[in-house]
């Protein structure tokens, strides 16, 4: 038996794209038959914010891949959660590995900002994951726990936030989790989540499985009991995405 959560499919487009490209993205998104049952929203790089959310159809939502921990001043290059709403946009994407690991932001720091975004009223696509080193040393769950820790010590309202579990070792790398592994992560996380947050919190908050997703992987990954959707980043750039969006179709 399938879950009642409401499947969540994220595109992460990353530093990629331009106006002609996106724009031709968003064309085959619009004219797209999608599973109304399905939540779709696409992560925008932040110039392109106001331009993605002005063209998508109002069925597609639009994710910033990032934002700052307050609503402003003297912090140069940073964009706030008040800023993207007023682009019309809903969500943001916080703690994704590549902030994590090629940014060097921390635990610490993914907390403020998920706590922030929240109260400025945005969903939030909060993503943790291990890497290679950690899955081999059979520390993956600590890991995870720690990094879902730090987000949920900054959580009032779970209806808010999906968890994408991304293993840094399958993000762009086209070695997807199996969905065993997968599935096995997940419903750890919703034990954790049980145990640590709240049983109905645990049953209705969306974890979402991201790693070099592709048309040809989300039929089987989605068929999970506790994948709840995806976060996609080479694959949500190109027409596949559609089929992704169905995979539960
Ligand atoms: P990928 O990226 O699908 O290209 O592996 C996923 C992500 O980083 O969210």
């Amino acid at each position: 038996i399938m879950s009642s959560r409401t499947f969540f499919v994220g595109g992460n487009w990353k530093m990629n794209g331009d106006k002609k490209s996106l724009g031709d993205l968003i064309t085959t998104l619009n004219t797209a038959s999608l599973n109304d049952e399905t939540e779709v929203v696409c992560g925008a790089p932040t110039v392109y914010l106001d331009f993605a959310r002005s063209n998508l159809d109002a069925r597609i939502g639009v994710a910033a891949q990032n934002c700052y921990k307050v609503a402003k001043g003297a912090f140069t290059g940073e964009i706030s959660p008040v800023m993207i709403k007023d682009c019309g946009v809903e969500w943001v994407i916080l703690g994704h590995s590549e902030r994590r690991h090629v940014f060097g932001e921390s635990d610490e720091l993914i907390g403020q900002k998920v706590a922030h975004a929240l109260e400025s009223g945005l969903g939030v696509i909060a993503c943790i994951g291990e890497k290679l080193e950690e899955r081999e040393a059979g520390t993956t769950e600590e890991v995870v726990y720690a990094q879902t820790q730090a987000i949920a010590d900054n959580v009032k309202d779970w209806s808010k936030v999906v968890l994408a579990y991304e293993p840094v070792w399958a993000i762009g790398t086209g070695k997807t989790a199996s969905p065993e592994q997968a599935q096995e992560v997940h419903e750890k996380l919703r034990e954790w989540m049980k145990a640590n947050v709240s049983e109905a919190v645990a049953d209705s908050v969306r974890i979402i499985y991201g790693g070099s997703v592709t048309g040809a992987n989300c039929k089987e990954l989605g068929s999970q009991n506790d994948v709840d959707g995806f976060l996609v980043g080479g694959a949500s750039l190109k027409p596949e995405f559609v089929d992704i969006i169905n995979a539960r179709a």
